[in-house]
């Protein structure tokens, strides 16, 4: 009960911060607070941001990236325009998204440009069978690693969001700490304790040729799960 309490008071807290500040979900908080940790998004970069309605963290993701970078958002729902930002409403499974984000890359960089960070907050309609959510939650996850490996360059950032279960530790240990040469599981303070979401950040994406990394990362200090 009084966890219940201090979970829905933080959950106020956030939104009234989050409505404070133009941002239009409290998820928005989340992303700054990974980012500010991390350093995941850099001026000018390329972003791709999957499961973006109502928009909380491409407006984070504009910020970060500022004029010169480019943020590229896709929802099953719509989503209001966001000055800046390109929005695409359909399911990240679909190949139509799949050519809209590459029609806007072509339009706005460079045929075949790979883009510096994917940020997947893709949550299934909840439910309330755990175990059904979170194999769902992880189904959505490997999409967005999919997006990950088709379009990161090498170097390049990951945030995935996670339904935590007993599929967790394969997704994090085979396939992303294979493909980062960095990666951590977060909990934002934004939404830790009554929720089950945990965020994977993965950093330094090997690329499709992998060997060429080796070398460089051995010499990086072990950095793995918290
Ligand atoms: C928690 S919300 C995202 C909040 C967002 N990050 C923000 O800051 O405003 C999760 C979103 O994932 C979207 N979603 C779930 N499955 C999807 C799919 N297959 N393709 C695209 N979007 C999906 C849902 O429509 C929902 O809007």
């Amino acid at each position: 009960m009084a966890k219940n309490w201090q979970a829905n008071r933080r959950k106020d807290h956030f939104y009234k911060k989050a409505k404070a500040q133009n941002f239009r979900s409290r998820a928005a908080f989340k992303l700054q607070q990974m980012c500010e940790r991390y350093r995941i998004i850099k001026e000018g970069d390329i972003i791709i941001d999957l499961g973006a309605n109502p928009g909380g963290w491409c407006q984070v993701a504009k910020e970060l990236v500022g004029e010169e970078g480019l943020v590229i958002g896709v929802d099953l729902k719509p989503i209001e325009p966001i000055k800046g930002v390109h929005l695409i409403k359909g399911n990240a499974k679909s190949e139509r998204v799949k050519r809209a984000i590459n029609e806007i890359l072509e339009k706005e960089r460079e045929k075949n440009i790979k883009v510096n960070v994917v940020i997947s907050d893709m949550s299934p309609k909840i439910s309330g069978n755990y175990h059904m959510d979170h194999a769902v939650s992880v189904g959505l996850a490997e999409l967005s690693l999919s997006f990950a490996e088709e379009y990161l360059r090498p170097g390049g950032g990951y945030v995935v969001k996670v339904f935590d279960g007993d599929m967790t530790h394969d997704f994090f240990h085979k396939e992303i700490r294979t493909r980062f040469r960095m990666a951590k599981r977060h909990s934002p303070i934004a939404s830790r304790s009554s929720s089950s979401e945990i965020y994977i950040i993965a950093l330094g994406y090997k690329g499709l040729d992998k060997e060429d990394l080796v070398e460089e990362e051995d010499e990086i200090s072990d950095d793995s799960e918290e």
